[in-house]
C-alpha cells in the first residue's frame, strides 16, 4: 500500500484526498493518513502531493521508515 510520511506534517495539501478514487485518504491531528486495507494501490495520489510525502510502502527511504508504523497505528488493527 502507499503511506503517507512526515513532509505532510502541518502541510496537509489535501489533493491526494481530491485524487483518490476510493477515498481511503483520511485527515488526522498533524497529517493524512492512507487506509491499508482500503488502497486500491493506483498510485494517483502519489503525483499530486507537493512535498512529495507519499511513498509505495517498499520503497520508502529508510529515514522515513516508521511512518509505515504510525500510519497502522492510526487505524489500528483490522
Ligand atoms: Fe487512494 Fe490510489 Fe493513493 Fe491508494 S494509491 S491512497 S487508492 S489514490
Ligand atoms: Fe499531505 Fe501531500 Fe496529501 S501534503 S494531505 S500527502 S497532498
Amino acid at each position: 500500500a502507499y503511506v503517507i510520511t512526515d513532509p505532510c506534517i502541518d502541510v496537509k495539501d489535501g489533493d491526494c484526498t481530491v485524487a483518490c478514487p476510493v477515498d481511503c485518504i483520511y485527515e488526522g491531528g498533524r497529517m493524512f493518513y492512507i487506509h491499508p486495507g482500503e488502497c486500491i494501490n493506483c498510485g494517483l495520489c502519489l503525483s499530486v502531493c507537493p512535498v512529495d510525502a507519499i511513498s509505495w510502502d517498499e520503497e520508502i527511504p529508510q529515514e522515513r521508515m516508521q511512518f509505515k508504523a504510525v500510519n497502522q497505528d492510526f487505524f489500528g488493527p483490522d
